[in-house]
């Protein structure tokens, strides 16, 4: 995920300082990212430490976490999965709550078939 606060662009510097006090070694260290947020400090370490910890206020970094951090092995029947998703239903009251007033964006971005029916009923 890409915003202002990121740290993605400092991540290589931090791993050479970090490196730089605690050594280059990192297989026996808990990385504790305390303001996780993005979490791409911690994804920078994750491959190099024992332990990833990220901890932060937020739920949209929870989720962003427990995917990059939390995930590590390879989900077996991922087709399968991404298929049923791909396959839900959609929930009409929900997607006219988000797209209501925004059919550029909806017709450049989502390109869906079903995207000006649902215009021109949160017109209604
Ligand atoms: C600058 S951002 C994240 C930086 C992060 N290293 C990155 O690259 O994405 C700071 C984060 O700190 C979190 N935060 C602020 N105050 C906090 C607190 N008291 N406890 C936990 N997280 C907090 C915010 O929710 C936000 O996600």
């Amino acid at each position: 995920m890409n915003y202002i606060g990121s740290k993605f662009k400092l991540s290589s510097w931090l791993d050479e300082e970090i490196r730089k006090v605690v050594g280059n070694d990192l297989s026996d260290k808990v990385f504790c990212d305390i303001f996780a947020g993005t979490g791409i400090v911690g994804r920078t370490f994750k491959p190099h430490v024992k332990k990833v910890i990220a901890n932060d206020l937020e739920y949209y970094s929870y989720v962003l976490n427990r995917n990059y951090i939390g995930n590590h092995e390879k989900i077996k029947n991922q087709e399968e999965l991404i298929e049923e998703l791909n396959n839900l239903p959609l929930k009409r009251d929900l997607s006219i709550k988000i797209i209501a007033g925004a059919e550029e964006v909806i017709d450049s971005i989502l390109k869906m078939k079903m995207a000006k029916e649902l215009i021109l009923f949160a017109k209604k």
